[in-house]
């Protein structure tokens, strides 16, 4: 079976975010079951029309790698019991046609979604506003399992690390699950 490719995509541009150790979490627990990487787009420029074509040089790069992955995975942090803004516009630029003759990059490729947060829900709002938007964009989503992480704080080391004590065993059945859905659908095209 062809090694699929995970492009991991974290709302959050914070260095240390725990949303980012999340994902880099997820690329050990995927091990060599595919290729993982995390899609950086710190550069990709606030939306606006009167810049959209051509399209700057960072959405070009940010749009292949989407449209070479074989699976999205989503690491969402909760602002005001939403997505970030800074992911919100990276996937308004996503959600755009690249021309007359190519589609949006993002409809039909398999979607699991992850998150985690200092308090007790664990971006589970944050993570239903992203589901009705990428199904609107027309993105294969995994509902089951999805990966909500409360209370952040509790799953720190002594350094501040993200150890993940008690979620580490739900992440496992998360990447299991995408890893499965990913090459079932490849197998379906
Ligand atoms: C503008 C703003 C709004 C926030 N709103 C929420 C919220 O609604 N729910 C929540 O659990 N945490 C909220 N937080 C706290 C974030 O969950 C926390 O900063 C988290 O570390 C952000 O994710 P990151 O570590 O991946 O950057 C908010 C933080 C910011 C900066």
């Amino acid at each position: 079976m062809k090694r699929i490719k995970i492009l991991a995509v974290v709302g959050s541009l914070r260095k240390d975010s725990y949303n980012r150790q999340l994902a880099l979490a997820a690329k050990e627990v995927v091990g060599d079951r595919a290729e993982f990487t995390l899609l950086e787009y710190g550069d990709v420029p606030l939306f606006n029309q009167d810049i959209e074509h051509p399209a700057p040089e960072a959405v070009t790069r940010v749009r292949a790698e989407v449209k070479s992955a074989d699976g999205i995975w989503f690491f969402t942090p909760e602002y005001n019991h939403y997505f970030p803004g800074v992911f919100k516009n990276l996937l308004d630029w996503l959600s755009r046609p690249i021309s007359d003759k190519e589609p949006q990059v993002l409809a039909g490729k398999p979607a699991a979604i992850s998150g985690i947060s200092p308090g007790m829900f664990g971006t589970v709002l944050a993570q239903d506003h992203l589901v009705t938007l990428i199904s609107f964009l027309n993105m294969k989503v995994m509902n089951v399992p999805r990966l909500t992480v409360p209370h952040a704080m509790q799953q720190l080391d002594e350094q501040g690390k993200l150890e993940l004590k008690a979620s580490y065993p739900y992440l496992e059945k998360q990447a299991d699950a995408f890893v499965k859905f990913v090459q079932e659908h490849l197998q379906e095209k």
